[in-house]
C-alpha cells in the first residue's frame, strides 16, 4: 500500500497507482481471496472442498450462475456442453493454415476471436439468451480448439470430440486419442485434470480477468473479450510461469551444481534469477492451490509414471526455501504453478501447452466476471487516468528546417 500517492494533474487530483495494486475498480460476488490466511473461495465455497467433492463442469455452473446446480440443472448443463463441442468445418481449416511451428497459445486466442465471425447469432451483449449461447459455445469449443492447436503444433492429425464423454474426458480424447478406437481414458488422469481446472477456474481481478472486463466494458462481445484475456494470460509473469518452472527444474537437473547452489544464486539475485513458481502478489502465506496440487502431483507421478527426479528436485527446493531466512522474511511460498507443470508433463502434454491448459481452466471465471460486469448497473467503460510527464507546448518545425 505504499506506492499509491495523490498527484496533481492538469485536471485536478488523480490517484497514482502503478499496476492498480491498491485500486478496487468494481464490486464482485464471485471469488474471495484472503492472501494472508491462504484462503480461496468461489461463491463462498472453499477451494479445498470444491476440489474434493465437485467437478469442473459443476464449478463452471457455480461460478457463472452463482449457485450449485440441482441434479436436473447439472444434467441439462452437462448435456448442453456436450452438444456444442464441434467446430464449424471452416474453423477446423484454420489449423491447417497456421505455420507448422506456431505456439499453441496464439492459435487459441486467434480461434476464439474468430468465433465472432462464425457464431453471429450470439454476439449481443444485452440479450440474455444470446449471452448464454455464447457462454455454452465457448466452454464447449475451447477444449476442442486447445486440442486442435496442440495436435497442429505436434504435426499430428486432429481427433474429433465424442459427445458420449464429459468435458474433461473428451478433452483427453481430443488431445491424445489417436487412433480413437484404441484409446482408453485413464480415470486418474481425468480426475487430476478436472481438479487442476477447478483450481484455475477463477482468481478475481488478475491480469487476464481484468483484461476481459476492461475490453468488455466497451461492450465488445464475449468472444472478443475472452480472446483478449487469453493474450494477457500468455505472458511469462502470468500464465506463462507454469512452463518456466519446468524449464528451470530441467536446467538445474542438467547443471552440475544442484539445488543448493541454484538457491544461492536466487538469494544473491544473480542475473535477476528468480525461483519460478514461488511468490505471489496476493498470497503471503502458502498458496492453498499449491498445497492441493502437491498431493495430486505425488499421486499422478506415482501411478502414471512421470519424472520423479524432477518432482524430488522440486520438493527439495521447497524444503530449502521454507527453512531459509531469505524466503521466510519475504513470505515467499510455492504458488499454483510450482507443481502443475510436473503433472501436465506426466499426463503427456508438451511444455508449450501448459499455458493453454491454464486458459481452459480459467475460462469459466472469465465468463462469470464478464457477465457480472455487463449486468452491473455501476459498470462504466474502463478508462484510467494518467500523470502527463511529457513536454509543454512546442512550436512545429517544418521538415526542411530540422
Ligand atoms: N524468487 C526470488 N525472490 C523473489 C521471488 C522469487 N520467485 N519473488 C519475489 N522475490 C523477492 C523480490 O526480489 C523482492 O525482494 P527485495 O525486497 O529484496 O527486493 C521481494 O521478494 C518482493 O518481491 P516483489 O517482486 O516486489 O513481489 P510482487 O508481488 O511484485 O511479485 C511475483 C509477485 C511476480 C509473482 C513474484 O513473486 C515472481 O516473480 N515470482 C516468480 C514468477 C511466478 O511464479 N509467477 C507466477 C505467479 S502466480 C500466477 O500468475 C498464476
Amino acid at each position: 500500500g505504499l506506492r499509491i500517492s495523490k498527484l496533481l494533474g492538469e485536471t485536478g487530483t488523480v490517484t497514482y497507482d502503478p499496476g492498480f495494486a491498491n485500486t478496487a475498480s468494481l464490486k464482485s460476488d464471485i471469488t474471495y481471496i484472503d492472501g494472508d490466511a491462504g484462503v480461496l473461495r468461489y461463491r463462498g465455497y472453499d477451494i479445498e472442498e470444491l476440489t474434493e467433492k465437485s467437478t469442473f463442469v459443476e464449478v463452471a455452473y457455480l461460478l457463472i450462475y452463482g449457485e450449485l446446480p440441482t441434479p436436473d440443472q447439472l444434467a441439462a448443463w452437462d448435456a448442453r456442453l456436450r452438444r456444442h463441442t464441434l467446430l464449424h468445418e471452416d474453423m477446423r481449416r484454420f489449423f491447417q493454415a497456421f505455420p507448422y511451428d506456431a505456439h499453441p497459445m496464439p492459435m487459441v486466442s486467434a480461434s476464439i476471436a474468430a468465433m465472432s465471425t462464425f457464431y453471429q447469432d450470439s454476439l449481443s451483449v444485452h440479450d440474455e439468451e444470446q449471452i448464454d449461447l455464447s457462454t455454452v459455445r465457448l466452454l464447449a469449443k475451447m477444449p476442442t480448439i486447445a486440442a486442435f492447436a496442440h495436435r497442429k503444433a505436434q504435426g499430428l492429425p486432429v481427433v474429433f470430440p465424442d459427445n458420449d464423454l464429459g468435458l474433461v474426458e473428451n478433452f483427453l480424447r481430443v488431445n491424445f486419442g489417436f487412433p480413437s478406437e484404441q484409446y482408453e481414458i485413464d480415470p486418474l488422469a481425468a480426475k487430476a485434470l478436472d481438479q487442476l481446472f477447478i483450481l484455475h477456474a477463477d482468481h478475481e481481478q488478475n491480469c487476464s480477468t481484468s483484461t476481459v472486463r476492461l475490453v468488455g466494458s466497451s461492450q465488445a462481445n464475449l468472444y472478443q473479450s475472452i480472446s483478449a484475456g487469453i493474450n494477457a494470460l500468455a505472458g511469462p509473469l502470468h500464465g506463462g510461469a507454469n512452463s518456466a518452472v519446468l524449464e528451470m527444474l530441467e536446467d538445474i537437473k542438467a547443471s552440475d551444481d544442484g539445488a543448493k547452489s541454484f538457491m544461492e544464486r536466487v538469494k544473491n539475485k544473480e542475473d535477476g534469477v528468480r525461483l519460478m513458481g514461488f511468490g505471489h502478489r496476493v498470497y503471503k502465506n502458502y498458496d492453498p492451490r499449491a498445497a492441493i496440487i502437491k498431493k495430486t502431483a505425488d499421486e499422478v507421478l506415482e501411478k502414471l509414471g512421470g519424472n520423479d527426479e524432477l518432482l524430488d528436485l522440486a520438493k527439495s527446493i521447497e524444503e530449502i526455501a521454507l527453512a531459509d531466512d531469505y524466503f521466510v522474511e519475504r513470505k515467499l511460498y510455492p504458488n499454483v504453478d510450482f507443481y502443475t507443470g510436473l503433472i501436465y508433463k506426466a499426463l503427456g502434454f508438451p511444455t508449450n501447452m501448459f499455458t493453454v491448459l491454464f486458459a481452459v481452466g480459467r475460462l469459466p471465471g472469465w465468463i462469470a466476471q464478464w457477465r457480472e460486469m455487463i449486468t452491473d448497473p455501476e459498470t462504466k467503460i474502463g478508462r484510467p487516468r494518467q500523470i502527463y510527464t511529457g513536454s509543454g507546448l512546442r512550436q512545429y518545425t517544418q521538415l526542411h528546417e530540422r
